[in-house]
Order: C-alpha cells, then sequence, then structure tokens
C-alpha cells in the first residue's frame, strides 16, 4: 500500500509498505477515507521529538471502511464507516475505567522511554513516534487498529468525511480545552493560537457558555476564520496582547486562558529569543512564549489550559507568578474517547460544522507538499485534509 512516510527533518514522502495486518484478536483494518495533517505532526515532522525513526507512518487524524476485524471484535462488522480517536486505549485498565483514555497503562508497549520522561508512560499514539507505541498511521492506505472495540465510533454512511473526521482529534482536544476551563456563563476566554485546535476551543467556549473569546495569532485568514465563530481578534504583531486583555477586561484579565499554540510558540521579546535560541541547538525543545504570556494575562485564581502540546523542561517558566495569583492549570493529550458520540450529537444537530476549517483538500500523493504548507502556514493554509477515494 502507499503510505506517507518520515524521511528525516523536514522531509516526507510517499513510500509502498506492506499492508499492515491483524496481529491481535482484537484489531480491525481500516481502509482510510479521509486523513489530515495535524499541528501535531509538525513537531514530528521537524524532527523534535525524540524516537521517531526514518520509515515511520505518521497520520492521527483519519477514519474510513472496517475491511477486517480479529475473533474477538463484536462492535465492528465490514463495511462500517468509522472515525478512529488517535489515541489507543484498551478499554479496561485503571486509567481506562475511570475514561483517561490517554493515560491507558497498556497500548504502549515501550514504556522504557516515556517512563524517564514522565514518571509513568501514557497511552500510544497512532503515528506518533516509538516512545509513543511504534503503531503506524493513519496517512496510509490502510492502518491496523488495536482494540478495535474501544476507539473507533461507527458514524452514519450519509454523512461526509468531512464533517465528522476531526472527531479524530482536534474537535475533541478544543472542546476539552474549554471544559477544562470550568466556563460560567459570560465568562471571558482568550485562545492563544487560532490553528485548527484553537478554532475549535473558540467555538467551543461559546457552546459552553462564554460571553467573550479574545483569538490571539499573527496569520489575518486564522483570525479571521475565528471572527467568523465570534472571537474579538488580537494581532500580536500588531498589539500588546496583555495591555489589550487588561483593557478588555477592565483591568481584571479573562477568567481563563487557553495555550493552543504548545511548544513551537513564535514570537518576540528576551524569552522567545532565548527560546528559539536553545531550540537551534536542540538542548530545549519547548518554545513556551504564548504559555507564559497566558500565565501573566489570566485573572488572579483563572484557569490556564494547555490544549497545545510541551515535551521538555520549560526554561524561565513563571511559576511564582502562576503561584501566587493561585491559577489552576488543566492540559494534557485529550481524553478524546469521551468526546466522540457527545460530539458528533452536535455536528447532527447542527450546532457547528467542523468542516469549516479546511482551506485545503489534497491527495496523499501531494501530501509531502501539504506538510511543506502547513509548516510554513503559506497559501492561508489552515487545515489540509487528504481524500483516499
Ligand atoms: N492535547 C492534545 O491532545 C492535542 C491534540 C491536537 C493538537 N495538539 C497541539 O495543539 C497545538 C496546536 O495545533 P494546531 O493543529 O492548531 O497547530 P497550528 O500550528 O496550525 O496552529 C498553531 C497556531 O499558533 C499560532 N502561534 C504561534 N505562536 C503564537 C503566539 N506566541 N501567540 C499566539 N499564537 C501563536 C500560530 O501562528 C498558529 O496559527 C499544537 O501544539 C498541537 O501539537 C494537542
Ligand atoms: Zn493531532
Ligand atoms: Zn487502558
Amino acid at each position: 500500500m502507499k503510505a506517507l512516510t518520515w524521511q528525516g527533518r523536514d522531509k516526507v514522502g510517499i513510500e509502498n509498505v506492506p499492508d499492515p495486518k491483524i496481529i491481535n484478536r482484537s484489531d480491525a483494518i481500516i481502509k482510510v477515507t479521509s486523513t489530515a495533517i495535524c499541528g501535531s505532526d509538525l513537531h514530528l515532522y521537524g524532527g523534535r521529538v525524540p524516537s521517531l525513526l526514518k520509515g515511520d507512518i505518521l497520520g492521527h487524524e483519519f477514519m474510513g471502511e472496517v475491511m477486517e476485524v480479529g475473533r474477538d471484535v463484536k462492535n465492528l462488522k465490514l463495511g462500517d464507516k468509522v472515525v478512529v480517536p488517535f489515541n489507543i486505549a484498551c478499554g479496561k485498565c485503571y486509567f481506562c475505567e475511570k475514561k483517561m483514555f490517554s493515560a491507558c497503562d497498556n497500548s504502549n508497549p515501550n514504556p522504557a522511554i516515556p517512563m524517564l520522561g514522565t514518571g509513568q508512560a501514557t497511552s500510544a499514539l497512532f503515528g506518533y513516534t516509538h516512545m509513543c507505541g511504534g503503531y503506524a498511521g493513519g496517512q496510509a492506505e490502510y492502518v491496523r487498529v488495536p482494540y478495535a472495540d474501544v476507539g473507533p465510533l461507527i458514524v452514519p454512511n450519509d454523512i461526509d468525511d468531512e464533517k465528522v473526521l476531526f472527531l479524530s482529534d482536534i474537535f475533541p482536544t478544543g472542546f476539552m480545552a474549554a471544559e477544562n476551563c470550568n466556563i460560567q456563563p459570560g465568562d471571558s476566554v482568550a485562545v492563544w493560537g487560532a490553528g485548527p485546535v484553537g478554532q475549535f476551543a473558540i467555538r467551543s467556549a461559546f457552546m459552553l457558555g462564554a460571553g467573550r473569546v479574545f483569538a490571539i495569532d499573527r496569520f489575518p485568514e486564522r483570525l479571521a476564520l475565528a471572527e467568523e465563530a465570534g472571537a474579538e481578534t488580537i494581532n500580536y504583531e500588531d498589539e500588546d496582547v496583555y495591555e489589550r486583555l487588561q483593557y478588555e477586561t477592565g483591568g481584571q484579565g479573562p477568567d481563563s486562558c487557553i495555550d493552543a499554540v504548545g511548544m513551537e510558540a513564535h514570537g518576540h521579546g528576551i524569552d522567545a529569543l532565548m527560546d528559539d535560541a536553545k531550540a537551534m541547538l536542540r538542548v530545549q525543545p519547548d518554545r513556551a512564549h504564548a504559555l507564559r504570556q497566558a500565565i501573566r494575562c489570566v485573572r488572579k485564581a483563572g484557569t490556564v489550559s494547555v490544549p497545545g502540546v510541551y515535551i521538555g523542561m520549560i526554561d524561565k517558566f513563571n511559576f511564582g507568578m502562576a503561584f501566587n495569583k493561585g491559577v489552576n492549570f488543566a492540559m494534557g493529550q485529550t481524553h478524546t474517547h469521551n468526546y466522540l458520540k457527545p460530539l458528533l450529537e452536535r455536528i447532527q444537530n447542527g450546532e457547528i460544522d467542523p468542516s469549516v476549517v479546511i482551506s485545503h483538500r489534497l491527495t496523499l500523493d501531494e501530501a509531502p507538499a501539504g506538510y511543506k504548507m502547513f509548516q510554513e502556514k503559506s497559501h492561508d493554509c489552515t487545515k489540509i485534509v487528504m481524500h483516499l477515494n
């Protein structure tokens, strides 16, 4: 089959690789019909996450048709149309039973490396390095889905792929980021990053009762998309983010701040310059300018919710500022499985059309050019989907 593989820093290619096979009785094989490139794929593309090897198949946002199921699979049958969550969870361990699916204890067969970094290994992810399990990703014609009774959501055949594909990751991720803010009716929420995750955080914050949402970025097309959802926009190239948020909130600061940027923040100022230098020298991967700013801007006893991905030790981290203000933190890989059904209902009710974030539709063969475009944010690129049929 054809698959998109990592070939080295800033280089991916389409290769012919062996078709996936059922390995365990709880596996299914999915024929991929649509798949997308995520901001998290950019961290891999740039070679910033350890234990990714040349030839690894990328992709964790995908959906398709069930082609084959292992003997123990009860919930899926051939021909079902399914969306697959990006984290792999067993459904039976302590964490899965408590609905903390991204903390699954069983799905990652390589826990030793993440344990060094985090103390305990978290769940495996599709197409996301060997320390996250070494599972092949879904930017491919076919993919093996482990624990097939636990993750995949069956969706109606007549619903367009583009409406439901993002249930695999970015819609639940934006939603959980907003949910973690414990939004009270009328609250103000500031969202750093108007990329795909930020777009869903903005829309989810409104769905959960926010009165005002501020979207912070520097790309006009992304800010325009945020504005369409009702957000008030702040282009940080044109104005000081802290000053504007103070002004808009009567000197109090937003009730909640969401960092939907993560470890590759762009920025000006001493902290951003130091982060850039360290990232270039490969001594510290995380560039945390947006997170530091969110901590400074949030109101006292407010919440900083972090869906943006970080992987290492952050230097010059203003933890004392957070402590003295009594900031609540919430973060982590999304417990995607919890959100599939409720968010499908919101799509079916017409509360949201997730396809509005798509700017480019490509074939799998065009995906390498798509990575470059998405990384450079060129051609007004907000979100790329590859259709395979
Ligand atoms: N927690 C999870 O489970 C999960 C799931 C999906 C994605 N993510 C992470 O969410 C983050 C965003 O993903 P995405 O797909 O939207 O990526 P993206 O790269 O398209 O968007 C990031 C946006 O942040 C903006 N930005 C950069 N520096 C900024 C700054 N200082 N202030 C404000 N905005 C700034 C960029 O201009 C860009 O528009 C990534 O770190 C990704 O890895 C996490
Ligand atoms: Zn993702
Ligand atoms: Zn589990």
